[in-house]
């Protein structure tokens, strides 16, 4: 890139900046960004956090649009929330792997043949799921949620299998698991971490509960992304292998610029080794910018199935995770 395109770049995200604010004010609108969104997404934004910090802010707002830069089972929350107002999801492709590995039909069928069971499904599906499941949980609250069920009672975990082993190990519950997962979480090479850990072995490795098993294994903290940021602030650790999406990284340098942030490094990408959500990088300041003014592309869903997914989404809310 020639110092003439780094100019005409900054001149354009200023003028969008300048614009998507005028926008946002004109229709009492509120941005949510995800950790995964893109920098000067994540900058603009209202409010940046991890899932249930979303759905919560989504639950309380006074706006009369919400503006989701995440993905679509995130928007679809805000929605069910708040049915009376307008959701805008600046890409509606922006979807997500793990909510994909659990289609509707054949998770009716999984419940079907195995009837008794509470279901407890991970905030990261879709409405339909949502709808027939008793709870959801995101990863800042799962393991209270599943420690409020009575010993005795069975419960079926979707749709992330990885998760739900993690929540087994972790509550000692026999859980039935659907066998669904992130494909950015799956992505990363133990081979790679291994050798990055040898490289710096004074990083302590931090991981999201979406990621495999021996991953989790080498890891010294596990949390939400919230919480994966949190723990790099307070840590008196000064280096850090941090595997779960690579967008998460931009809020944690802005928190700790003086600390090593080095990305865990995924089993394809030899380029930039680290792992990025193609899903959520959907999202552009542009398809801000023309969602707020086009004022679409806008979730919209159809009432019963929305008050089937509202009440397993208000158990979730009750449960505020202990920091
Ligand atoms: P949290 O932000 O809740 O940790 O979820 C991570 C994720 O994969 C979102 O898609
Ligand atoms: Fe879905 Fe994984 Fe992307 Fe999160 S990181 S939105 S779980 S595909």
């Amino acid at each position: 890139m020639n110092n003439l395109t780094i100019k005409k770049n900054t001149v354009d995200l200023a003028l969008l900046r300048e614009k998507i604010d005028t926008l946002r004010k004109e229709r009492n609108a509120v941005i949510l960004a995800h950790y995964y969104q893109e920098p000067a997404i994540q900058d603009i934004a209202d409010f940046v956090g991890d899932s249930l910090e979303l759905a919560r802010w989504a639950a309380t707002t006074n706006a009369d649009v919400i503006v989701f830069a995440g993905v679509l089972f995130m928007a679809e929350t805000a929605k069910i929330l708040n049915p009376t107002k307008t959701v805008l999801l600046p890409d509606m492709k922006a979807g997500c792997s793990l909510s994909d590995s659990c289609p509707p039909t054949e998770f009716r069928a999984f419940l079907d043949a195995h009837p008794n069971h509470i279901v407890i499904s991970y905030i990261n599906c879709s409405i339909e799921i949502k709808a027939m499941s008793d709870i959801i949980c995101t990863s800042s609250n799962a393991e209270q949620i599943i420690n409020s069920i009575p010993k005795d009672q069975p419960i079926i975990f979707a749709p992330d299998k990885n998760l739900g082993s993690y929540l087994a190990g972790k509550t000692g519950r026999d859980l039935l698991l659907w066998d669904g997962a992130c494909m950015v979480h799956e992505a990363f090479s133990i081979d790679k971490l291994l050798d990055l850990h040898k490289e710096f072995p004074n990083a302590a490795i931090i991981a999201h509960p979406e990621s495999e098993a021996h991953v989790l294994k080498t890891a010294s903290f596990i949390g939400s992304t919230a919480a994966m940021i949190r723990y790099v602030k307070e840590s008196p650790n000064d280096q850090f292998i941090v595997a779960t999406e690579a967008g998460i990284l931009h809020r944690m340098k802005q928190d700790v610029p003086e600390k090593t942030l080095i990305p865990a490094p995924s089993v394809e990408d030899n380029t930039c080794a680290c792992s990025e959500c193609g899903y959520m990088k959907l999202n552009t300041m542009e398809k801000l910018y023309l969602c707020l003014k086009n004022n679409r592309p806008e979730i919209i869903i159809e009432e019963e199935l929305r008050l089937k997914a509202l009440k397993p989404l208000q158990e979730c809310l009750r449960h505020i995770p202990k920091k």
